[in-house]
C-alpha cells in the first residue's frame, strides 16, 4: 500500500481508510468530530489496536478544543468505543497528561504517536523475524489471524510486520491467512495486504486453521494482540486460540508481535479483561430468531505463548516469564 496511512492527522482532522470498504475500493474518510471517530470505530472502519490507540490520541486532541461538558462526553465515548483493545483508552489517557501545558501540546503528543507507529513496528518486526530464524529451519511459512498489518496500524504492521522481514530477508516463502469470520479481516485485509507486499498466500476457512498445522503447512503461527495480561495471556481475534492449541500440539512456536502499549500491566491475567460481544446479525445465515454469541475476542492462555515480541523486548510466556 506504498505511503498511505492507515490513519492520519491533516489540515486539523482525521483522514483514514475506510477498512469496511477492502478490499473492493479504497475509500478515504475525512473525520471532523468525535461523534463521526466513534461511529467509525464501533463500525470497524478503523481497527487494529495501534490504530485505535492512535485514534484515541488523536480523538482527544480534537474532544479537548471543545467545552468542558461536551469535552468529558466525548472523551467517555471514545475510551468506551470499543472495550477490548487497551489501546485506545490508552491512547486517550496518555495524550490528555498533556493536557496541562493546552491543547497544542495534547495535539503534539498524539501526533508523536502517529510519527513513531512505524518505527515501533519495524523493531518489533525485526525482533520477531530474529527470534523465528534462531527457532525455525530454512526458509518458512507463516500462519495468521485476523489483519495485524499496516491497516491495523499506521503503517507496516506487528504480526505482518514480522512477515515483512522475514519477506525482506528472503526468509519467507508462504503465509496462510485465516479468513476471520464473521467480519473478515483476514479474507479482506490481510491477503489485500500480502498482494501488496508481493508475498505468496493461502486464504483457508478459519475452522481450517488447526489442520494447517497438524498438516505440517505451517513452521509458526505469527499474530497480534488486543491486550496482553500481566501474566502473559494474550487477548487477541476470535479464533486466535484454537490456533494456538493446535501450535503446540504440532510443536510449532505460537508468536505474538504488539507493541508495548497493548501490554496491560493493571490486569493480573485474561480472565480479567472485557470481551467485546458484537451485534448477532453479523453471524450470517442463521434465521433472524437464532440466539447468538457474537463473541470478538478470545483468551490464549499465557503457556500456550512462545513469544511476545514488542518493539523493545522479547518475552517468553510458556517457559514461565511475565511480561509485567
Ligand atoms: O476487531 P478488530 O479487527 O479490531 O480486531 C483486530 C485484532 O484482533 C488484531 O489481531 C489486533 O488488534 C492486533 S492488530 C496489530
Amino acid at each position: 500500500m506504498g505511503v498511505v496511512r492507515t490513519i492520519d492527522w491533516q489540515d486539523h482532522h482525521i483522514v483514514a481508510i475506510d477498512q469496511t470498504k477492502l478490499p473492493t475500493e479504497v475509500v478515504i474518510m475525512e473525520i471532523f468530530t468525535v461523534e463521526d471517530l466513534v461511529d467509525a470505530i464501533r463500525r470497524l472502519a478503523i481497527r487494529g489496536a495501534p490504530a485505535l490507540g492512535v485514534a484515541g490520541a488523536l480523538g482527544a486532541a480534537m474532544a479537548v478544543r471543545d467545552t468542558p461538558p461536551h469535552r468529558d462526553r466525548d472523551l467517555a465515548a471514545l475510551r468506551a468505543a470499543r472495550p477490548t483493545a487497551v489501546n485506545l483508552a490508552w491512547g486517550v489517557d496518555r495524550v490528555l497528561e498533556r493536557l496541562p501545558d493546552g491543547e497544542d501540546a495534547v495535539l503534539a503528543a498524539a501526533v508523536d504517536l502517529l510519527e513513531t507507529d512505524a518505527a515501533r513496528n519495524r523493531a518489533l518486526g525485526e525482533r520477531g523475524a530474529d527470534f523465528l530464524a534462531r527457532h525455525v529451519d530454512g526458509v518458512m511459512a507463516i500462519q495468521t489471524h485476523c489483519n495485524a498489518g499496516a491497516l491495523a496500524c499506521v503503517e507496516w504492521g506487528t504480526a505482518l510486520g514480522v512477515v515483512r522481514s522475514l519477506h525482506e530477508r528472503g526468509n519467507l516463502r508462504h503465509v496462510y491467512v485465516d479468513e476471520t469470520r464473521p467480519l473478515l479481516q483476514g479474507a479482506r485485509l490481510t491477503t489485500w495486504e500480502l498482494a501488496g507486499m508481493g508475498v505468496e498466500h493461502t486464504l483457508v476457512v478459519d475452522s481450517a486453521g488447526p489442520s494447517v498445522l497438524a498438516r505440517g503447512l505451517a513452521d509458526a503461527v505469527v499474530v497480534g494482540a488486543d491486550r496482553i495480561t500481566a501474566n502473559g495471556d494474550v487477548v487477541n481475534k476470535i479464533g486466535t486460540y484454537p490456533l494456538a492449541l493446535a501450535a503446540a500440539r504440532a510443536g510449532v512456536p505460537f508468536v505474538v508481535a504488539a507493541p508495548e502499549s497493548t501490554i496491560d500491566p493493571a490486569l493480573a491475567s485474561g480472565a480479567d479483561v472485557e470481551i467485546e460481544v458484537r451485534d448477532g446479525r453479523e453471524i450470517l445465515g442463521a434465521l433472524p430468531e437464532t440466539a447468538t454469541l457474537n463473541l470478538a475476542f478470545d483468551v490464549t492462555p499465557a503457556d500456550l505463548v512462545t513469544a511476545i515480541v514488542t518493539e523493545e523486548r522479547l518475552v517468553r510466556p510458556a517457559a514461565g516469564e511475565r511480561p509485567a
